[in-house]
């Protein structure tokens, strides 16, 4: 589930800003650590590592990777949430990191966010973005800015959708479909793309990197009581009645999903089929 925006003219990613959207953030980093954490071994990660978090958040995964690298390396964050980005910063220093530190700024130009801060391009072994890519308006434009910033060798680590609304529950609900094509739908027609991993390989092919992996992230299918079914679950009460605000789905279509995903939740035989999130690494030549 993703964190979807609005269509006002509030900040793009509206619901980055509450503590509930935080919380989320926080309880989905722990239901994805484990995909995360093996992309990160193949990237090599270790102590002593310099480490780009891309759209970091409240700086879940970059706390986790500046446990990693330990204090021989370093973990920069980077979010344009001002609340998230004070968040991290209280953590790393409640948790005694102090070589993770996180700034404000638009991921866009991240090099000029960074130097800014006088970080110097070439700086990172590794930048890490997930979640982020298909919110972001220019998606080359950022992945041009973030291989500036990384050593040769270096390497860029993306976990992103792709096929988002094929997201889809057993036994079939005709309701819950209806509020997954209506999600989907509001993302794309305000800026998101659904599918955003489709387009990243090429992107990074002609940034110059070359492609070491491609696949798609592995987790537990979803099934009533287990973890992972919550996911979703946490994502709805956030999401779905803004889709009625916007004129996306009626109130009735509203009150039949929830009434829908009750029942399916009761249902010791259903599952549930994931936004798929795909994940790329690629390297910058030496
Ligand atoms: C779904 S959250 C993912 C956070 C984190 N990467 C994680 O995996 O937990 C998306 C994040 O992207 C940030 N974001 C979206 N577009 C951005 C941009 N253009 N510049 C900086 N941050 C951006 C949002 O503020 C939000 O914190």
């Amino acid at each position: 589930m993703t964190n979807t925006p609005s269509a006002t003219n509030e900040p793009e990613y509206v619901l980055g800003t509450n503590d509930a959207e935080l919380h989320r953030l926080g309880f989905q980093h722990r239901l994805w650590f484990v995909p995360a954490h093996r992309l990160w071994e193949r990237a090599g990660i270790a102590p002593g590592k310099q480490i780009l978090d891309v759209g970091c958040g409240p700086g879940f995964a970059s706390l986790d990777m500046a446990q990693i690298v330990t204090h021989t390396g370093r973990v920069v964050g980077v979010d344009e949430s001002p609340p998230y980005i004070e968040f991290a910063n209280q953590q790393a220093q409640d948790r005694k990191l102090p070589h993770a530190s996180f700034h404000i700024g638009d991921v866009t130009h991240i090099d000029q966010v960074l130097a800014e801060q006088g970080v110097e391009p070439g700086s990172f072994d590794i930048a890490y973005i997930r979640w982020v890519m298909c919110f972001v308006d220019d998606p080359t434009t950022t992945i041009n800015s973030i291989v500036k910033m990384l050593k040769p060798g270096g390497k860029l680590l993306i976990q992103d959708y792709f096929n988002y609304d094929s997201m889809r529950v057993s036994p079939i609900s005709e309701a819950f479909e209806t509020v997954i094509a209506a999600i989907a739908k509001s993302w794309q027609e305000h800026g998101g793309d659904t599918d955003i991993m489709g387009k990243l390989p090429r992107i990074a092919l002609d940034a110059g990197l070359t492609l070491d992996h491609i696949a798609r992230a592995e987790i537990e299918t979803p099934r009533p009581g287990n973890t992972m079914w919550n996911w979703p679950d946490s994502f709805w009460p956030v999401f779905i009645p803004r889709l009625v605000d916007l004129g996306y789905i009626t109130k009735a279509q509203l009150d039949a999903f929830f009434e829908s995903w009750e029942q399916i939740s009761k249902d010791p035989a259903a599952f549930m089929h994931l936004p798929p999130v795909y994940e790329m690494m690629a390297t910058k030549p030496v």
